[in-house]
């Protein structure tokens, strides 16, 4: 049987897109999202597939975790692949899914972990761009690494150009490295 994926997001969700394309090794069964007008979720929407929202505004950390978990868990997943998810999850919440948790990252770790990826490896000169899947732990961007793809930084390179590059490599890399490790 098809091991269970629930992907959190909080945007446009092409990455979200790309994994569902390719699932053959394994089975979307929720799409869920902090934003309930997230464009991801619009479209997993459209395509049939079960979504769950909740806003964490105006609600303990906690509780907004606990309906996240209780959604994921009734929908049977068995992985959960953040995609997009602007959110840092708790201690508590990376503990209940330990190993269980894989995020892509826009820069070739441990190289720029956090934000604005792009713009620092601009600015640092780097010849070489990239995305890296690893798994989530309660480090920020500090997992095991799974799997990377390099893509070129070109002279007259903007962060958004660069990050335009990145993303198609991030969309053949991801399913990729989540059919590999639904398999392990
Ligand atoms: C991607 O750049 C991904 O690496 C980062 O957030 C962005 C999500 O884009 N974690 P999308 O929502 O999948 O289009």
């Amino acid at each position: 049987m098809s091991v269970k994926v629930g992907i959190l997001l909080s945007g446009r969700g092409s990455n979200m897109m790309a994994l569902v394309e390719a699932a053959r090794d394994y089975d979307i069964a929720l799409v869920a999202s902090d934003k309930p007008d997230a464009a991801g979720i619009a479209w997993a929407r459209e395509r049939g597939l079960a979504t769950f929202t909740q806003s964490p505004k105006g609600i303990p950390k906690a509780e907004y975790e606990a309906a996240i978990h209780a959604a994921l868990v009734e929908a049977g997943v068995e992985i959960i692949a953040l995609a997009g998810y602007m959110r840092l999850l708790s201690e508590a919440f990376v503990a209940r899914w330990a190993g269980r948790i894989i995020n892509i990252h826009p820069s070739l770790l441990p190289k720029y972990k956090g934000l604005d990826t792009h713009a620092r490896a601009i600015e640092a000169g780097d010849a070489v761009a990239g995305c890296s899947v690893h798994i989530v732990t309660e480090e920020l961007d500090g997992g095991e690494v799974l799997g990377q793809a390099e893509v070129p930084i070109v002279p007259g390179d903007t962060p958004d150009s660069l990050a335009a590059r990145v993303l198609e490599a991030e969309h053949r890399l991801y399913p990729h490295v989540l059919a590999e490790f639904v398999r392990r």
